[in-house]
């Protein structure tokens, strides 16, 4: 018999505190720059240059940014659960701090693939990529990251995780966006769930959720305690 399985959808909150903005707080990367030109197939066909420096800036920060609490907590309830990280992010914080089993929903900040052939995936790390830089079909590369309009065929991996989880933890998601805000659904209703948030999200209140109105680090202490109690783990 395996450890119990716990399930963590992650967003931009649970990067916060290592330095990265959110998408839709005051001062989030949406108040300062157009979805439509920055996260959209139109956006990069209509001005190419713009959209692999955003992310050419973006891709750069991670050098200088580390994991914090949120995403260490993860990992340390690896003694005790088998942990899938399931992340709208595009950065390589869960990774970095030490997850083991991350799906990114979203792509990844630290690859980019040719424009033409969404297979031809490379890992460039920190660097940028510019107009000119090609992929193996000689097709220009574009970042990794999935744009609004575009398929999330990560899901396929993330839906079997939901409905197997025998624990399921949301940490830094206004869960505002679909499909990745839906995975919610696909949890079994009885078992043990939690949100961990300083503001207010929208839930099932019809379920089995514990809001822990706090921060990601601050936060995923708190969720650790509680998990300890619940499956009365040694300390
Ligand atoms: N700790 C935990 N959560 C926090 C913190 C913190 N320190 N600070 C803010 N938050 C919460 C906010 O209250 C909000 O609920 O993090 C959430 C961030 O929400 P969004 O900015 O909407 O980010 P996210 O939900 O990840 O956006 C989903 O939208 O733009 C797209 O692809 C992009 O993956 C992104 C997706």
């Amino acid at each position: 018999m395996g450890k119990p399985k716990l399930v963590a959808l992650t967003g931009a909150g649970i990067s916060v505190e290592s330095g990265l903005s959110t998408f839709r707080d005051a001062g989030g990367y949406w108040d300062n720059y157009r979805v439509e030109d920055v996260a959209t197939p139109e956006g990069l066909a209509r001005n190419p240059e713009m959209v692999l420096n955003f992310y050419n800036g973006l891709r750069a920060k991670l050098a200088d940014i580390k994991p914090n609490d949120g995403h260490k907590a993860l990992v340390r309830l690896e003694q005790y659960f088998d942990v899938y990280v399931v992340t709208q992010n595009v950065d390589n914080l869960h990774e970095q701090a030490g997850s083991r089993n991350v799906v990114h929903l979203h792509g990844e900040l630290t690859k980019v693939r040719s424009i033409a052939n969404e297979n031809l995936i490379y890992d460039i790390g920190y660097k940028p990529i510019k107009m000119g830089d090609k992929a193996e079909d000689g097709q220009q590369l574009r970042p990794h990251i999935v744009f609004f309009g575009e398929g999330v065929p990560e899901m396929e991996r993330a839906i079997p995780l939901a409905e197997q989880a025998d624990v399921f933890v949301v940490i830094g998601t206004s869960l505002n966006v679909y499909p990745a805000a839906g995975l919610l659904r696909y949890t079994r209703r009885e078992i043990p769930k939690f949100i961990i948030d300083p503001k207010m999200v929208p839930y099932p209140t019809d379920e089995n959720y514990t809001f822990i109105q706090k921060s990601a680090g601050e936060g995923g202490r708190i969720l650790e305690q509680k998990l300890k109690e619940l499956y009365k783990l040694g300390d």
